[in-house]
């Protein structure tokens, strides 16, 4: 992402505040879009959880893309950003009664749905409402992504969907039930995988479990894949657009997908990370006994990914041109876990230098928090600095 270009202006700014840099959005945009054409039947959902910032739902709509939501609350602003009913998936294991009503007066394209009790609940506010609610299976695989325990969904262990033993009572349960149809199978394993050998195997288990069904004279007419193609956190300024051709391809050259069947996949992370970076400023250099700390003015607070998962961000010092010293990179917040690298190397930095925590678009903004009474941090476009 182009960062050189705006720091005069970044230091006429209060930071920190989130930095969005739109050409390389609509560029993820581009290579996305044009990765999806290899599977004639395909759709990309953008998983709105990963970011809800309006310059991001825009694109979507203008891309004709649809939306995964995973709460009334997202469905809402799909709807109100003025993507149409029938492009919104609705996931998620605890849908409450009032995000089923709002989803089925949208009219929605389908419900990922997770347990037994929810497709019943939804056949009964279906039929109250005096709609038809189409529903998708979340099955799961049981595969192994291969990521971070906290980010990994497609075991047995997890919470989530149904599983393959359960898969074919439950289809003839909504076949059953009247004011619902089966519309098809979903499956998300993980995610920031950067190895595809899971979604392969995902790829063979689904031809697998469509044959199983077949046989028992069951059609499916949507194959949704999930999420979880990974994003450079390492080097995100070379390595700024992710693979979305060669993921697609996966799928392309390993789903046995049926004619007429329609697939999905589910993309946030790959779709919003790469553009955005928190802009903060060094607000002290402290000394300690055997290291020194260089002290942000953004904490965990702004970004959580470190705390949370552990993860690695790449951070630059934007205004020092110092030969390089080692830091731990922390934020002010009165918890030792606020730590955003250790150890780390930047040129020497000095109070006031502006420091960006690049790779910040996913999943960084929208899981922010307002504890020890600190401020929502803006957001602000290249468009609009
Ligand atoms: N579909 C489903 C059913 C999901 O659960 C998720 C993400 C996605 C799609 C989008 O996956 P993606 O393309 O972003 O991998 N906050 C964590 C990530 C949580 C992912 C939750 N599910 C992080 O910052 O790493």
């Amino acid at each position: 992402m182009q960062l050189n270009q705006y720091i005069t202006k970044f230091k006429q700014h209060p930071t920190p505040f989130y930095f969005y840099d739109l050409d390389l959005m609509r560029r993820t945009f581009d290579a996305a879009a044009q990765a999806i054409v290899q599977i004639p039947s395909g759709h990309i959902h953008y998983a709105l959880k990963a970011n809800d910032h309006p310059a991001i739902l825009q694109e979507v709509r203008r891309r004709g893309f649809g939306i995964d939501a995973v709460s009334g609350g997202e469905v809402q602003l799909a709807i109100q950003t003025g993507i149409p009913g029938n492009k919104i998936l609705f996931a998620g294991v605890g849908k409450t009664d009032k995000e089923i009503e709002t989803a089925l007066e949208a009219d929605i394209l389908c419900f990922n749905a997770e347990s037994v009790p929810e497709i019943e609940v939804i056949n009964d506010i279906a039929a109250r409402m005096g709609k038809t609610a189409r529903i998708a299976l979340r099955i799961n695989p049981n595969i192994d992504a291969h990521t971070h325990k906290n980010i990994t969904t497609g075991l047995d262990e997890n919470k989530f969907g149904i599983s393959l033993e359960d898969m074919l009572p439950t289809i003839h349960l909504v076949n059953h039930l009247p004011h619902v149809v089966y519309q098809g199978l979903h499956f998300h394993i993980g995610s920031q995988l950067l190895d595809f050998m899971p979604f392969k195997e995902l790829s063979l288990k689904i031809n697998e479990i469509q044959q199983a069904l077949e046989s028992e004279n069951i059609q499916t007419p949507s194959i949704d894949v999930g999420g979880g193609l990974g994003v450079d956190y390492a080097d995100p300024l070379h390595n700024e657009i992710p693979d979305f051709a060669g993921y697609i391809k996966i799928f392309k050259d390993n789903l046995q997908l049926r004619p007429q069947q329609s697939f999905h996949c589910e993309l946030g992370r790959s779709l919003s990370a790469q553009y955005a970076a928190v802009i903060s400023r060094v607000v002290f250099i402290k000394h300690g006994a055997h290291k020194q700390f260089a002290i942000l003015d953004a904490g965990f607070t702004d970004l959580i990914r470190p705390a949370l998962y552990q993860a690695s961000h790449k951070i630059v010092n934007l205004t020092s041109q110092m030969p390089e010293e080692r830091y731990d990179i922390v934020g002010p917040i009165c918890e030792s876990t606020d730590v955003f690298a250790q150890d780390y190397p930047l040129p020497k930095s000095s109070r006031g230098d502006l420091v960006a925590l690049l790779s910040a678009g996913a999943y960084g903004h929208v899981m922010a928090s307002t504890y020890n009474a600190r401020p929502l941090i803006p957001q602000i476009t290249s468009d609009e600095i």
